[in-house]
């Protein structure tokens, strides 16, 4: 609420917006009053727009066996890889925000989907802020797919799209970018805070109100925040972040938030000439082009979500000419890297204290989870001693600061992914043998990691 105050004159009722000793009008003196006047700010007024997209609000609490089981008719996007990290396809209503670097395929990825769905026979509109029609009818045509209930829209004003979207009925709706998008009603310009926030807060609320489905695309910017800091994450129902590096073929399609499935799923795509393909078999591509019997090369058997995926954990060590040795690391984490190297060291006497190390997953992609610490521990000694490790091996576990190595969750189908893409051996935590059961790969265990070494190394 924003209060303004304003003087009239009691007899002729001339205004102001100061005080005045006589009314300018009727030259009467001491007439002017004061007259306050309460109006609703902008900000209250959307504020109240805001409020739909949360949850139809009710009169009461209810008890839990009376309230119906939500029936979710999930979209199928024609995308198997996308389907999964959707939690099994698109739920009408819902707002997903599709986030990543500039550059790295979200418009190539959602003008597949769109098509698809498209061509499935469904009304699906996709908006752009970005490009022209044309340029996007021209990436459509080169993917080789133009199927004509595709509708395209180069539209920034956020009213305009409201409007034709609360007259006509399509059945999804791509909006790229959330960045370029504007609420003609606020102050602020396009691409702020507020502008964003503002505009995903109505698209969410129509996304509930007449239950369609809206796909969002938002850039992350410099500091690898969507928009800022994560402020559009609260807001919407599905958060997703596609990601790999620029110059390598695959692509990571990440579930970071799902109010409708799980959030640790990930879908795996190659971007070539014709767009995004789907990976099916992410293992078997990141082994590829693999050197066997080279020193510093080993398996991981890590779990992304409810997938097995192998992938090349390679490591490079040689003596440093720094005084403080040089540690890089792409595609995991660094922090966890140097305390692997700092176990090796205190634990097993390998001196790498005065070495470089290099540490890389293949492929360009990240993969962060404590099981790979085993493979990144026996590539780093294995490069150290310039000693290969056995052949046909995947290794899995956690190391912990005694120097001991750790359990990790899921081994059976860790090890059912290392037998079928043709691995003969598991190095594995202690107590492995015991959970997988019924698998024909050799499983080698290791409690501590001097018995790690011994057991991975030729
Ligand atoms: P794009 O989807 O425009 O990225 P974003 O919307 O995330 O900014 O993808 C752009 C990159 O993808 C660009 O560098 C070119 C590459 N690309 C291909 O390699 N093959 C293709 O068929 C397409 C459409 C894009
Ligand atoms: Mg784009």
């Amino acid at each position: 609420m924003k209060a303004k105050t304003k003087y009239v004159c009691s007899d002729c009722g001339y205004t102001s917006v100061g005080w005045l000793g006589r009314c300018s009008q009727c030259g009467a003196w001491d007439t002017m009053e004061q007259k306050v006047e309460v109006e609703p700010a902008k900000a209250a007024a959307s504020h109240q727009k805001r409020r739909p997209a949360m949850a139809p609000q009710q009169e009461g609490p209810q008890p839990v066996e009376a309230i119906d089981n939500l029936a979710i008719n999930r979209m199928d996007m024609g995308l198997a890889e996308l389907n999964r990290v959707l939690g099994g396809g698109l739920v009408p209503g819902s707002l997903v925000l599709l986030a990543g670097d500039p550059g790295i395929g979200k418009s190539t990825l959602l003008l597949q989907a769109a098509s698809k769905a498209a061509a499935a026979g469904r009304q699906v509109w996709y908006i752009t802020g970005e490009e022209s029609v044309q340029q996007v009818k021209l990436r459509a045509s080169r993917m080789g797919c133009n199927p004509a209930s595709l509708w395209l829209w180069a539209q920034t004003d956020l009213e305009a799209i409201l409007a034709q979207l609360e007259n006509r009925q399509p059945d999804l709706v791509i909006v790229d970018s959330i960045q370029t998008m504007y609420a003609p009603d606020l102050e602020s310009s396009p691409g702020s805070l507020v502008q964003i926030r503002e505009c995903t807060a109505r698209l969410g609320a129509l996304a509930k109100t007449v239950h369609l489905p809206v796909m969002l695309v938002g850039h992350v910017t410099k500091e690898g925040s969507i928009a800022g800091p994560r402020v559009l994450e609260h807001m919407v129902d599905t958060v997703l972040y596609f990601e790999g590096e620029r110059h390598y073929p695959y692509r990571i399609l990440r579930t970071v938030k799902n109010r409708f499935g799980s959030t640790f799923e990930i879908g795996v795509f190659e971007m070539g000439d014709e767009g995004l393909t789907e990976v099916l078999n992410p293992s078997l591509a990141f082994l590829a082009d693999r050197p066997t019997s080279a020193p510093g090369s080993a398996v991981a058997a890590c779990m992304e979500g409810s997938r097995p995926l192998l992938a090349e954990v390679q490591a490079l060590v040689s003596n440093s000419s720094l005084a403080q040795p040089r540690r890089i690391v792409t595609g995991a984490d660094y922090n966890r890297v140097n305390m692997i190297l700092a176990v090796l060291e205190k634990r097993t006497g390998l001196k790498l204290g005065n070495q470089d190390a290099y540490v890389n997953i293949t492929g360009g992609i990240r993969l962060q989870e404590p099981a790979m610490d085993l493979a990144i521990a026996v590539a780093v000694a294995s490069s150290f001693k310039n000693k290969p490790l056995k052949e046909k091996m995947a290794v899995m576990g956690e190391v912990g600061l005694a120097g001991e190595v750790r359990p990790v969750a899921y081994p059976e189908k860790r090890a059912q992914e290392a037998e079928k893409l043709g691995m003969t051996r598991l190095l594995a935590p202690k107590g492995t043998k015991n959970k997988v059961r019924n698998s024909g790969i050799e499983i080698l265990e290791a409690g501590t990691l001097i018995e790690l070494l011994a057991l991975a190394l030729n």
